[in-house]
């Protein structure tokens, strides 16, 4: 089967197609035939080797690339409760030490990282759900607040952002949104109570809306500071990436967040992604080859929605 790795750490010219044999789930696992794989901010920073400069994995031998995926069950482990070959699943790959992601024809998870698709949603777009909606969610578990609370999500065009805002929404809380000037329709579509442009004197301009500063924060834009500035004393934030994290002045407990999978939690998010309370967005779709462009593509930013890769295996008809 084909398989996107890299073997060196660079630009978007280091991943490679190659052929490898097609992985066998072991205990616990399904092996699920690829249709699309979403491409993600991760999988640039992996190709470049910044999780690596981390510590967050090793920096040598083969890295596979991609952690969402949308597919067919093709095979299931021993123990492996829950699936059965031609079941419509998503998943999340969120380990790092492993030599193939989702970037595959052939990827095998564990079956606790998977969940049924969303229902009547092609591969394409029930592809881009899982690690966002995930983190989003997970975030919003960390922050804790209690319905009628406010919020403030950065980067709220974005993937993670978008699915805190809708998620948020659904829980009942109260969102000020910061995205890019041309997105204010976009956000408040999925939610938003208030809309602030991203720039210079966010904090200020937040708390012009919700006097004395919000109670929390999920800063997927990665503002740091400029965000925390919004929070209320004694308020809450979640960072999205290792080094993002402000300190907490006036006594803000500031946390950071590392998505985990759940297969029952993704289980949950993609009934509502079925039922068209979670909005997928796809920005383009390209052909697993085309990995490298695609990576390029995310690169030059002011994307909306995810660029999708697709293998052999995706017709328009899933
Ligand atoms: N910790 C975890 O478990 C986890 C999981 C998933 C993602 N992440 C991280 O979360 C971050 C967001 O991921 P994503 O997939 O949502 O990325 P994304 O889809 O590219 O969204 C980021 C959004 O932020 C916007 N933005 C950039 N600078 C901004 C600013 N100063 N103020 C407001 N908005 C701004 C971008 O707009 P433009 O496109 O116009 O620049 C974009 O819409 C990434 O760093 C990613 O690696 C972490």
């Amino acid at each position: 089967m084909r398989a996107v790795v890299v073997r060196a750490f660079g630009g978007p010219e280091v991943l490679e197609l190659v052929d490898v044999p097609v992985p066998v789930a072991g205990p616990g696992q399904v092996r699920i035939r690829v249709e699309a794989a979403a491409v993600n901010p991760v999988d640039a920073v992996t190709r470049a080797g910044v999780l690596a400069a981390a510590g967050l994995m090793e920096g040598h031998g083969q890295a596979g690339i991609g952690w969402d995926v949308a597919g067919v069950v093709d095979a299931v482990g021993p123990r492996s409760a829950g699936f059965s070959p031609g079941d419509r699943v998503i998943g999340l790959r969120d380990r790092l030490d492993v030599p193939l992601g989702t970037y595959a024809d052939y990827v095998v998870l564990d079956a606790a990282a998977v969940a049924p698709a969303p229902a009547g949603v092609p591969a394409v777009a029930a592809a881009t759900l899982p690690l966002n909606a995930l983190t989003a969610d997970q975030a919003l578990d960390l922050l804790g607040l209690a319905g009628g609370s406010t919020l403030l999500v950065t980067g709220a065009a974005g993937a993670v952002g978008g699915f805190a805002v809708e998620l948020a929404a659904l829980r009942g809380l109260r969102v000020v949104a910061v995205a890019g000037p041309a997105d204010g329709e976009l956000v408040r579509r999925l939610g938003a109570e208030w809309f602030a442009p991203r720039g210079a004197g966010l904090a200020d301009r937040v708390r012009g809306l919700v006097p004395g500063g919000v109670d929390g924060a999920i800063d997927a834009a990665l503002t740091g500071v400029a965000a925390l500035g919004a929070v209320r004393a004694r308020g809450s934030f979640v960072a999205v990436a290792a080094g993002a994290a402000p300190v907490g002045l006036r006594g803000i407990t500031v946390r950071t967040q590392w998505v985990a999978a759940d297969g029952p939690a993704l289980a949950r998010l993609s009934a509502l992604a079925g039922q068209g309370r979670l909005t997928l967005r796809v920005a383009a779709t390209h052909p697993l080859e085309d990995a490298a462009l695609a990576h390029r593509r995310l690169a030059e930013g002011g994307l909306r929605g995810r660029l999708v890769l697709t293998t052999g295996q995706y017709t328009s008809r899933t």
